[in-house]
């Protein structure tokens, strides 16, 4: 188990660094992650390079014993080189120059750039190569962040049209199978094909986008191949000059323009930044955070790190709430919990000056550890008890939600309806399943499916033939399936394929959808076997055939009508659900679905506000029960466990005090 700190000793005055080391060594941390905004320090002038201030960083990180995760700094392209070559800036869609004064000012396709990084990166791993503190390399710094995986700039239009001609070797290819009939956009060559950039007919205020949806695709696809490519020679620098630790890159939770699940291929581990005070509330980190890091999880089925992890209060302008007492070890506890085994908070120390002088760390401004200090080290302390139980034990889950980039890009472009949100559906949905004290994972449709009792399609649009194969082998083989409204319907180059909806699922749901209706905020009411419900944004009107109905529509023109089916096959089932509920009314949903697939779940009930992550070690059980309420929780239990961090045993009943973290166990 790793825990450290984002440090930036490029902010302090030298001789303040020996306390610093000294204060972390004290605290119990032992990793730090430097460097990815230092390449101006690094190489203040064209080949110039300067390695002094860093090596004496880390002959303190080696008279500390502090591991090191040490960075490539191409997160911030230094002044010098953009001076001299301006086209490597990115261009917007407007076709504004994205310039100097904050990072990530760079295109991904620009030769220029590559060259440069590439010249970077070869003198630090020549210069750190075999350092025996450095544990992880990280490269660059989230890549995507503030909007720049996708660029308009000349680089990346000659990019594109080299893709292009490699996918579709021939342009009336190419015009046929994005469908450039309509509004007479034949394209005469590659070399001709647009960026799909603002055009006239887009118009923001009302959410309409204008361009070709196959071709904005494959932009957003090619975009991501652009990173993955950059991503890919960081890589093969670092390796070709020795490096053979882990090298990882640290994801973000709500960035959607990076196919992640093709990226991960590239790192040992997967690492993420949490911050789940940006968006503090009661169930903030019980929803987005939660979902988050099982998609972590989920990019390599693979336990992972969190690189930055929310220390203090954030912001830049203005700053989010503060954590209460008890928060940070609790949010530590929850990335524990599902699957990080490595945690490095975010930051040492407020800065005195920058953009993000609000942005707060474990200790404050002046330097002095207090109040968060003090919880982080008590954290770590408590943490190293759990080492073994971290280290020893996987989450295992009989429920997947079968996630997808194509389909992300795909529904952001075109909504279906007002306030269509794909991501918001699937964490609802898996906040729903884990609200029933359910383990799930979020991976792709690469996905091994025998190891899951239950797999959960929502909105899986853009689909193949291949898809609704994989299904139905994983359903004869006693897999059951659920399947959502907006779904089978796109090939994969975003056009409509056609057939009776849900298309390729149209089979295995035993339904045929006749008609539909984009409801945005309108609420329908539907009754079903988990009792009346509200719906709204999207409503399915499904002609049942032979399937088994599960409920009906109160409401409008198709009063009556089935809003959700079960269709038994010999070996699973596949459940239909045609309009979008919300966490509730899923939750009532997946607790019928649940006990008639036979899910396992926490064997204890489970209370609002109250997450549970169930690990194992196959000999033994480890129930983590983290309590997100600012109030005392009460949860009954179903025999005597023993709760480890307290060292006793616990029957019938559990107290867990605000934001308070039990883990219990059945081993004897
Ligand atoms: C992260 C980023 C950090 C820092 C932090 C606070 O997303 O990786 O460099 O900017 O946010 O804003």
């Amino acid at each position: 188990m790793v825990f450290g700190t984002d440090y930036y000793p490029e902010h302090w005055p030298e001789d303040r660094w020996p306390t610093d080391f000294r204060l972390m060594r004290e605290a119990g941390l032992d990793t730090i992650r430097i460097a990815e905004f230092a390449w101006s320090l690094i190489e203040p002038r064209e080949g110039i390079f300067d390695f002094d201030w860093l090596d004496r960083v880390m002959s303190l990180a080696v008279s500390h014993s502090m591991k090191v995760v040490l960075c490539t700094p191409t997160a911030a392209p230094p002044k010098w080189l953009m001076d001299k070559h301006p086209e490597i800036y990115q261009k917007d869609e407007f076709g504004h120059v994205r310039g100097f004064g904050s990072r990530r000012h760079y295109c991904f396709n620009s030769e220029i750039f590559r060259e440069y990084s590439r010249k970077i990166i070869s003198e630090m791993a020549k210069h750190y190569s075999g350092h025996p503190n450095i544990i992880a390399w990280q490269l660059d710094n989230e890549f995507g962040c503030h909007n720049t995986v996708r660029c308009y700039c000349e680089d990346c239009s000659s990019a594109f049209s080299k893709w292009l001609k490699k996918k579709y070797i021939n342009i009336d290819n190419l015009n046929e199978k994005l469908g450039m009939a309509f509004w007479g956009q034949h394209y005469p060559s590659f070399e001709s094909v647009i960026l799909p950039a603002h055009t006239t007919c887009d118009n923001k205020a009302f959410g309409m986008n204008a361009h070709n949806p196959g071709l904005y695709l494959d932009f957003c696809r090619f975009s991501s191949d652009s990173v993955y490519d950059y991503s890919a020679m960081q890589v093969d620098v670092l390796r070709a000059h020795g490096i053979d630790v882990p090298i990882t890159h640290n994801f973000m939770g709500s960035f959607f323009d990076l196919d992640y699940y093709k990226l991960q291929d590239q790192f040992e581990f997967i690492s993420w930044d949490c911050y789940p005070n940006i968006a503090h509330g009661p169930f903030s980190t019980l929803s987005e955070v939660s979902y988050n890091h099982d998609k972590m999880r989920g990019y390599k089925n693979k336990k992972f790190w969190v690189m930055e992890h929310c220390s203090g209060q954030n912001g830049w302008n203005y700053m989010h709430e503060t954590p209460n007492p008890g928060e940070i070890r609790l949010w530590t506890y929850q990335s524990v919990a599902h699957g990080a085994d490595g945690i490095i908070y975010f930051r040492w120390r407020p800065c005195l000056f920058g953009t993000e002088q609000y942005w707060h760390g474990i200790l404050d401004h002046d330097g002095i550890p207090r109040k968060r200090y003090k919880e982080i080290k008590a954290t770590g302390a408590e943490l190293r008890k759990l080492e073994e139980i971290i280290e020893g034990s996987e989450i295992v889950s009989d429920v997947c939600i079968i996630n997808s980039f194509d389909n992300e890009w795909s529904h952001t472009y075109q909504k279906h309806s007002e306030n269509f949100n794909y991501n918001r559906i699937l964490y609802t949905v898996h906040n729903a399943i884990t609200d029933l004290g359910i383990n799930c994972d979020v991976v792709d449709m690469n996905v091994d499916l025998t190891n899951y009792k239950l797999a959960v399609l929502p909105a899986y649009n853009i689909s193949s033939e291949a898809d609704a194969v994989k299904l139905s082998k994983f359903i004869n083989e006693g897999g059951n399936v659920v399947i959502t409204f907006r779904s089978g319907n796109r090939d994969e180059y975003n056009r409509i394929n056609g057939l009776t909806i849900p298309g390729y699922f149209r089979d295995i749901c035993g339904i045929d959808v006749i008609n539909y209706d984009a409801v945005g905020d309108h609420k329908r009411k539907v009754t079903s076997v988990a009792g009346p419900l509200e719906a709204d944004t999207w409503c399915d009107i499904i002609d049942g055939k032979d399937s088994t109905v599960m409920g009906e529509y109160l409401d409008a023109f198709y009063r009556g009508t089935p809003f959700m089916t079960r269709n038994s096959a010999p070996g699973g089932s596949v459940y239909y659900i045609g309009a979008h509920l919300d966490r509730d009314g899923y939750n009532r949903i997946f607790r019928q679905i649940t006990l008639e697939t036979d899910v396992t779940r926490c064997p204890f009930g489970t209370v609002k506000g109250v997450e549970t992550v169930t690990r194992t070690d196959f000999s033994s059980t480890y129930i983590f029960v983290m309590n997100h309420l600012d109030t005392p929780a009460y949860i009954s239990l179903d025999k005597e466990y023993m709760e480890i961090l307290g060292e006793k045993n616990i029957s019938e009943v559990l107290r867990l005090g605000p934001y308070g973290v039990a883990v219990l166990t059945d081993k004897v």
